[in-house]
């Protein structure tokens, strides 16, 4: 009987359950048994390994439904690193108690990177979900051409790719779009949507700070909800272009909507969003996200006169809003795209696991003639000399400096992976589930309490 686990780790995307259940419902075809671990790397860290089995009898378990949001076995931030080597004799013994024969990984850059140590000692396979869309290549030598520069903390941070060549095909990405990104692009151009029409009847100036670390999908991927100016981690801030071009909009159209990603960085490499040194009342420090910081430049450069004359008495603190939109990117169902694409990559993970294959993670691929299709990757082919794995970046033909907009291949790529992203299905799925009347004389039932019931330990 071969039996292989499963994870999730990382910061959750709405596609997990559609993953495991992928690899699950591939699992019952193959009669392999498939042990689900709790919260991830965690999971495997505690004595005790609590985990499910997720197909008794070659059965998919109920609880474990592709259209829900979330992971039925929950996520964690710990991961495994090579410091840890000392406790992995003890995590193999683990996990041949648990008879596994291999781990399939479902997460992102963080986990691949923690999957590492574990692959010395068992069969491991990435199935890759993040909403950042960072876990992959713009083409298969960029890991090669990164200059890394020592950090204060001793680390090694990314320094832009100096020999990064100025236009890649769309067919050179390796690993095209991850599961996940669909779904939080939906979620932001809802959002960017809503906010637009308040910011245009008061006349304001919005800045909307999406999700997405150092990586400029997300921001570039709410071009959809059409924000007059777009600014994505990759290209540090000028601040006197910014400010022209918002008064520029600001005289024609009388508010302003900005995206900005979480990342952004000032000309220094300073991130907007790490902590400030201003101090609240109280003394203590306050941590301003990206678009508190943008909006604090914006006061001080426009000023009260500014908006006192066109808005009559009202200052720039009020005429310029923030918004994030947060972990809503990161909730609630997964779109078609996601869904299908992620039931897919969970199947070929098992697979990967079935052919022997270790360190390697299920990829989807995608070309003009054939459009997506599922492929594999080794996963040192994403380390760099120092073995290390980076977020991809948003590549520098994706988008326009200029108009702070996306260029015309950032289009092609975004029309490549949202044209008919949502299905029929999911539009019906809202309209029939947002006022259902039941809701409101039932309370929210939690997949974790009809799990909890399933949950088993190691003696
Ligand atoms: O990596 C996914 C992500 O949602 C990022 O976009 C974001 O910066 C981070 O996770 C937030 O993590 P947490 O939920 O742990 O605050």
């Amino acid at each position: 009987m071969t039996r292989f686990a499963v994870l999730t780790a990382g910061g959750d995307t709405p596609a997990l359950n559609a993953t495991i259940y992928g690899a699950v419902e591939r699992a019952n075809e193959l009669k392999i048994d498939l042990v689900g671990i709790i919260r991830g790397f965690a999971g495997i860290l505690d004595p005790r390994v609590p985990h499910v089995r997720l197909n008794p009898l070659y059965t998919t378990i109920p609880e474990l439904d592709p259209h829900m949001g979330g992971t039925l076995l929950g996520a964690s931030r710990t991961y495994i690193d090579s410091s840890q080597m000392a406790i992995m004799p003890e995590i193999k013994q683990r996990l041949d108690t648990l008879k596994v024969d291999g781990i399939l990984c479902i997460g992102g850059d963080g986990t691949i990177n923690g999957m590492q140590p574990l692959s010395e000692f068992f069969p491991c396979v990435l199935a890759p979900k993040t909403i950042d869309n960072d876990l992959g290549l713009n083409y298969l030598d960029e890991v090669n051409e990164l200059t890394l520069e020592e950090s204060h903390q001793g680390g090694r941070r990314r320094l832009e790719n100096s020999r990064a060549r100025p236009v890649i095909g769309l067919e050179e990405i390796v690993n095209y779009v991850t599961p996940g990104f669909a779904t939080a692009v939906f979620v932001v151009v809802e959002g960017v949507e809503r906010i637009r029409t308040t910011a245009e009847s008061h006349r304001r100036i919005a800045i909307i700070e999406v999700m997405g670390r150092d990586s400029g999908f997300i921001p570039l991927g709410s071009s959809y909800g059409q924000p007059d100016l777009i600014l994505i981690p990759e290209v540090p801030l000028d601040l006197d272009r910014l400010e022209q071009r918002i008064s520029e909009l600001y005289e024609l159209q009388k508010h302003v909507v900005i995206v900005v990603g979480e990342g952004v960085v000032d000309q220094t490499g300073h991130q907007l969003g790490a902590a400030t040194k201003s101090e609240d009342p109280a003394g203590n420090i306050i941590f301003s996200g990206a678009a508190e910081e943008l909006k604090r430049l914006l006061c001080l450069r426009f000023g009260d006169d500014y908006f006192g004359s066109r808005r009559k008495h009202e200052s720039a603190d009020s005429a310029i809003f923030t918004r994030k939109v947060g972990h809503t990117q990161r909730g609630g169902f997964p779109i078609r795209f996601d869904r299908f694409h992620a039931v897919q990559l969970g199947g070929k993970a098992i697979d990967l696991l079935v052919e022997g294959r270790n360190n390697a993670m299920a990829t989807l691929q995608w070309s003009q003639e054939r459009g997506f299709f599922l492929d594999s990757l080794a996963a040192n082919k994403l380390r760099d000399q120092w073995g290390k794995i980076h977020a991809r970046h948003v590549h520098p033909s994706f988008y326009d400096l200029q108009r702070f907009q996306p260029s015309l291949l950032g289009k092609n790529y975004l029309r490549s992976v949202l044209t008919g992203a949502i299905g029929a299905e999911d539009v019906e799925q809202m309209r029939a589930d947002m006022f259902s009347p039941g809701k409101l004389s039932t309370r929210y039932q939690s997949v974790n309490i009809d799990i909890q019931r399933r949950i088993e330990m190691l003696k």
